[in-house]
């Protein structure tokens, strides 16, 4: 998975077109995405007491699409002039993305403001292991041109310790997906921030409610497809959000994106249909916020997505 998305041909970091030509994250879904974040920011800022330099850090940024977006959205606000963004990426700094945001490939320390991972932690690559018919967990391992898989040899006890904690209960044929190399990011990523918070945003599952067949799986141009770690594809598994919330080592929240956006302000909710006539085209924009907002908060699809949300120093009950 390493390899296969982060080496010199990889899916991510090689040649090849950026994150948004082969899936559609909350940050390409619709602005208010980003409107929501911006609101949450300022709240931070507020709570931080406007610091004379926020910093703002989005942690696998992909092309740069949210920071773009956020810089955009700051002109005139209390944040302009003070607000700094920077998109910490393994892939090269985008053509185009405009010069006051930075780039870089390590997170910086001692961030005073909000760290953010949208989709990032699912693509942080882990081991998957099958239970065998003795019941020992078994690494599996892929051919890379057929994508056969087949039972490779014992977890190690690093794994099994992980396991036992967090993934209990798996039998005969279960796969398991060992979260701990998650964990250890995520934990270095909110002891970079000092003050303010750490916002991970992503599909994933708490413990008792674990998939028992694991949710490896590859998308290439829009489409579910296996996931061969050739390059060819995106190879993600989903998060193990408690996991990760407990390495964090500061407290925590976790909630839907449906409950996160509401609190922020997204709601779906129709324009009244008086609006229609007294303002026709007032009505069409709002109608097709309503319907962006609807897609970012379906309990079945974007709306289902955790917010794992660490308060480093401040509280931000009240805004979210
Ligand atoms: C699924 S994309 C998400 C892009 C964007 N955040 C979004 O929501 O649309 C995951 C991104 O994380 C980046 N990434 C993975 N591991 C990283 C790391 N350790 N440091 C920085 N970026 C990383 C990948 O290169 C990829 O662009």
């Amino acid at each position: 998975m390493q390899h296969a998305l982060y080496g010199p041909e990889g899916f991510f970091t090689g040649p090849a077109s950026g994150p948004a030509d082969h899936f559609r994250t909350s940050v390409h879904a619709s602005p208010l995405f980003a409107g929501a974040l911006l609101r949450l920011i300022e709240a931070v800022d507020a709570r931080l007491g406007r610091p004379p330099v926020l910093q703002v850090v989005d942690v696998g940024a992909g092309r740069g699409e949210l920071l773009a977006a956020l810089a955009a959205s700051t002109a005139g606000t209390p944040l302009a002039g003070r607000v700094r963004f920077t998109g910490v990426e393994l892939a090269p700094r985008p053509a185009g993305l405009p010069d006051a945001i930075a780039w870089r490939s390590g997170i910086p320390s001692a961030i005073e403001g909000v760290l953010l991972a949208t989709e990032w932690l699912d693509n942080v690559p882990l081991d998957v292991a099958e239970i065998d018919s003795d019941g020992r967990a078994r690494r599996l391992l892929v051919d890379l041109v057929t994508g056969a898989e087949s039972l490779g040899a014992d977890v190690n006890p690093a794994d099994r310790f992980w396991l036992a904690r967090w993934w209990p209960g798996a039998g005969l044929g279960d796969r398991v997906e060992i979260g701990w190399p998650r964990d250890v990011v995520w934990a270095d990523a909110v002891a970079a921030v000092r003050r303010g918070c750490a916002l991970a945003v992503d599909y994933g599952h708490l413990r008792g409610a674990r998939p028992a067949f694991g949710t490896l799986t590859g998308f290439r141009d829009g489409r579910e497809v296996d996931p061969v770690p050739d390059g060819s594809c995106d190879v993600t598994a989903h998060v193990a959000l408690d996991s990760a919330a407990a390495a964090g080592g500061t407290p925590y929240r976790i909630m839907t994106q449906r409950a996160a956006l509401r609190a922020l302000g997204v709601d779906g909710a129709r324009p009244p249909l008086d609006l229609a006539r007294t303002d026709p085209a007032g009505y069409l924009r709002a109608l097709g916020a309503a319907g962006a907002a609807a897609e970012l908060t379906d309990p079945a699809g974007l709306g289902g997505h955790w917010w794992l949300l660490h308060e480093v120093g401040i509280e931000l009950r009240g805004t979210i």
